[in-house]
Formats: C-alpha cells, structure tokens, sequence
C-alpha cells in the first residue's frame, strides 16, 4: 500500500487522473488539483476550516434559484469573474469596446422596444435619454446591431430582486441602418450586491463595503462580429475605484450631461456613448459569456431529500469487476 505525505497525495490524484480522456478537461482539473492542495499545505488547512468552507459552498449553492445566482455572485466578489473576463477580451482579433461583466441579473426574458423608448416604469423625476453609434474596429457602422441594457431602477434594485415575475427597466432595442441606438431610461444608481445570503455574510465579515458603481450593462450583437458584453459606469461615482466586483474601468466611465445639442431627445439629461465591436472569430463562437440568466443555470435545485442515492451505472461496476476478478467479480460473473 501507498503511503501518503503532504506532497505526494498531490501526486497520486493526478495520476490517478491522467488517464482522462478530454485534454482540456485533463488540463483544467490537474491544475485546479495542485493549486486546491498548495492551498491547504499553504494556510494548514484544518479539519474545521475545510467543513466550514464546505458549509459555506453549500449554502452559495443552496441560495441559488431560477431569480438568483449566488455562485456568479461569489465568482464575481472574489474577482475571478473579472480575471475571465479581461483574458477572455484579450483574445480579440482587432481593438474594440472593452468588456465588462454580464453580472447576476441579466435575463433572457427581455422585452423588445421601439426606438427611443423609456424602458423603466417609474421614472421618479431621474429621466435620461442614451445614445450613440454602434461601429467597426474601424469606425464604419455596423447596421441594425441588437442592444440590450438592464439596469437597476430608481430606487436602486434590479427587477428580478423583487421577484421572477417583475420585468423593469431593461430591453432589447435594434440600432439603425447607421448604427444609430437611441433609449430612455433613469439614472442608475450605485448598489449594494445581495447582502442578504452567504456571499453577503462574506463580504461584511472582510468589512467591504459591498457596493457597485452606478452603471447600466449593454449587451451588443450583430452577425460576424463578437458579442460585446460590456457595461457604462457613470462619472463621479464614489465607487468606481473599489467596485465591489472588480467590473468598472476608465474606459467605460460614461458622463450625463444636461445640455447635449447633439442628443436626438431634447429636454433630458443624457448620456452618449459609441461602441465598437470586433469582428468574430471561430473561438469566439464557442467562447461563452462570463455570467448567465439564473434562469438558465440552476435546474432542479430542490430540496428532494426523499430519493435514496442511485447505484453505480452498470458499466462502471462492470469495469471494476473485470479487473477484479473477486468480491466484486463474483457479482457480475454468469451476467
Ligand atoms: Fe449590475
């Protein structure tokens, strides 16, 4: 029999694994193995810390349902959400509108309006009007792109924070021929991420302060370029240097201003801003976005503790069997 140290488990699971037939899910796991160990071996890990972040998982997992994605959030607060995403935009074939992260509130159940539309349905007074062109790498228009934004209404919390039901300031616009996009909205306003669940507890117990830059996420297609998910943050935010999730950039700071003569909507205060989108790639069709519709992501995370655990498929046991010729061997023999 093996004997096991500190190191040399490391070693034994990733042999054990070597045999995994998929490279690049070979790839992924030896290093989350190593890394996952060094881990431990670096804070001596003990039994009731690891239980502890085994409870924590548990509950992240536990919180998420069809309206909330608690392990996006928890991605996102401990800033791997946004190391995916940087990687994931250098890889674009020519210098576009950067990314930014898709968060834990889009939907995919967006409502379509017409151009110029308001897509919140109660403006309280905070009106803005947002416009801009939608172009190439190179500055020419890219006709007829899909927009979609999302935001947190007036009072500062998204739609889906008060419910699957409730469908509020976000939607999907088509820009013109010219690249032209035009809407309506409010200003967004800065936020607390979910507090109220495990990642919450996380954050308040490193003392953060938990808060997000005002901003409003866009979502940009058009075919035979790359998707563009980004998202404006709005100058003079308090937060834009210590963003909670690590997503605003100076890049993607937007200024409201009062008397735009070039804006389309008079008498509001608006927001201009033109986006460039980078041609596709063969990678980025199979690419992914660095978040989801909670919707979309959580199946079937009932509480159904009333199934016993389900047996070992049959060819597992098999394979077992015939290089065992024994205990087990003695089961399947005759089969
Ligand atoms: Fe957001």
């Amino acid at each position: 029999m093996r004997e096991y140290t500190p190191l040399t488990i490391t070693d034994a699971v990733l042999e054990q694994m070597a045999v995994t037939p998929d490279p690049r899910m070979k790839e992924v796991m030896e290093a989350a193995v190593r890394h996952l160990h060094a881990f431990a071996r670096e804070v001596n890990l003990t039994p009731a810390e690891w239980i502890k972040g085994i409870e924590f998982m548990t509950k992240v997992g536990q919180a998420c349902t069809p309206a909330r994605q608690e392990f996006i959030l928890l991605s996102d607060t401990v800033g791997l959400s946004a190391l995916v995403n940087i990687m994931h935009d250098k890889t674009k074939m020519e210098e576009a509108t950067s990314a930014s992260l898709l968060g834990p509130f889009f939907r995919e159940n967006t409502p379509k309006f017409e151009t110029g539309a308001q897509i919140a349905k109660k403006t309280e007074g905070k009106e803005v009007a947002m416009y801009g062109r939608i172009t190439n790498a190179q500055g020419a228009p890219v006709p007829n792109a899909q927009v979609t934004v999302w935001q947190t209404a007036a009072d500062g919390r998204y739609d889906i924070q008060n419910g699957i039901e409730e469908i509020d300031c976000r939607g999907i616009f088509q820009a013109d021929d010219k690249g032209n996009y035009l809407l309506r909205t409010v200003r967004p306003l800065g936020y607390f991420i979910p507090l109220d669940g495990p990642v919450g507890q996380m954050v308040m117990s490193q003392k953060r302060h938990g808060m997000r830059p005002a901003h409003i996420h866009f979502l940009i297609s058009a075919r035979g370029y790359r998707e563009l998910v980004t998202a404006l943050y709005l100058a003079g935010d308090d937060h834009l240097d210590d963003d909670v999730v690590f997503g605003a950039s100076a890049d993607l700071v937007a200024h409201v201003k009062d008397d735009d003569a070039a804006c389309p909507i008079k008498g509001l205060p608006s927001i201009h801003f033109d986006f460039s989108l980078a041609r596709e790639s063969e990678a980025d069709k199979r690419a992914g976005r660095v978040g989801a519709d909670p919707a979309a992501v959580t199946a079937n995370n009932g509480q159904d503790t009333s199934k016993p655990y389900g047996a070992p498929p049959p060819e597992m046991a098999a394979a077992v069997a015939a290089k065992k010729p024994g205990i087990f061997g003695g089961l399947f023999r005759g089969r």
